[in-house]
């Protein structure tokens, strides 16, 4: 199965790709973690991303295609993939249509979560997410068994510099504006499968399934 996710900052798009990754099989590729690991790295790609994501803008559109079409030749794409931040403007949309026509990998579907916005902001306020692992907590919706500490593996929970009230503002702006296109775009190819993103992450992801079965 070949799914993007789409959703505002916080909408929920980290927390379904990893269950759905779980119950379907397929890999979860989200930009944002590809970014934070080669910040985390002192990469060149890493130096570029950070200035961008700290202010919550988008990294540029050449950067982010070229590592994902580099990230979706690896084998274990094959059976399928979960792409979560990706694409996020129109340009890397078709970008991405090019690459998967010429592999002969059409995408599945395309889920929407939607959340109010005012939800968004609380959740993001609230997350916290595992240095380690990557795992995502929420202090009121889904706190760790042990303040600042990750249940899997122990590692130490910290706050994302983009999760900061001005930073989560201009992202949500920044969606508005060139993401929701993207809505539209894949209405227009039959993919669009909006989610409702309000209930608990297991009914979100009961929903989810039940939406690919149909
Ligand atoms: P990225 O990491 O993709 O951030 P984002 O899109 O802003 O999304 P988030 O990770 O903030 O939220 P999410 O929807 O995954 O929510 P989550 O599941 O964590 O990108 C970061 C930055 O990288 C961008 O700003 C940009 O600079 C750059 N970038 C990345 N991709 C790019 C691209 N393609 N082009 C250009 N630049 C790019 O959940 C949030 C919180 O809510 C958590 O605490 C969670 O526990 C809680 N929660 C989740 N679901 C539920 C639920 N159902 N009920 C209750 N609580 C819930």
């Amino acid at each position: 199965m070949r799914l993007v996710l789409l959703g505002a900052p916080g909408a929920g798009k980290g927390t379904l790709a990893k269950q759905l990754s779980t119950a379907l099989g397929v890999v979860h590729i989200s930009t944002g973690d590809i970014f934070r690991e080669e910040v985390a790295a002192g990469s060149e790609l890493g130096r570029k991303a950070k200035a961008y994501m700290d202010r919550g803008e988008l990294v540029p559109d050449e950067v982010v295609i070229g590592m994902v079409k580099q990230r979706l030749a690896r084998p274990d794409c094959k059976p399928g993939f979960i792409l979560d931040g990706f694409p996020r403007t129109v340009p890397q949309a078709e970008a991405l249509d090019a690459f998967l026509q010429a592999q002969q990998m059409p995408l599945d579907a395309v889920l929407d979560i939607e959340v109010p916005e005012e939800v968004v902001v609380r959740r993001l306020s609230g997350r916290r997410v595992c240095r380690t692992c990557g795992a995502i907590y929420h202090v009121d919706n889904k706190p760790p068994k042990q303040e600042g500490i990750c249940d899997l593996d122990q590692g130490e929970l910290y706050q994302r510099e983009d999760d900061q009230p001005e930073a989560i503002r201009r992202r949500l702006r920044v969606y508005a504006e060139a993401t929701a296109p993207l809505a539209d775009y894949y209405r227009q190819q039959g993919l669009l499968r909006p989610v409702d993103g309000t209930g608990s992450p297991e009914e979100v992801l009961a929903l989810a399934l039940r939406l690919l079965k149909g």
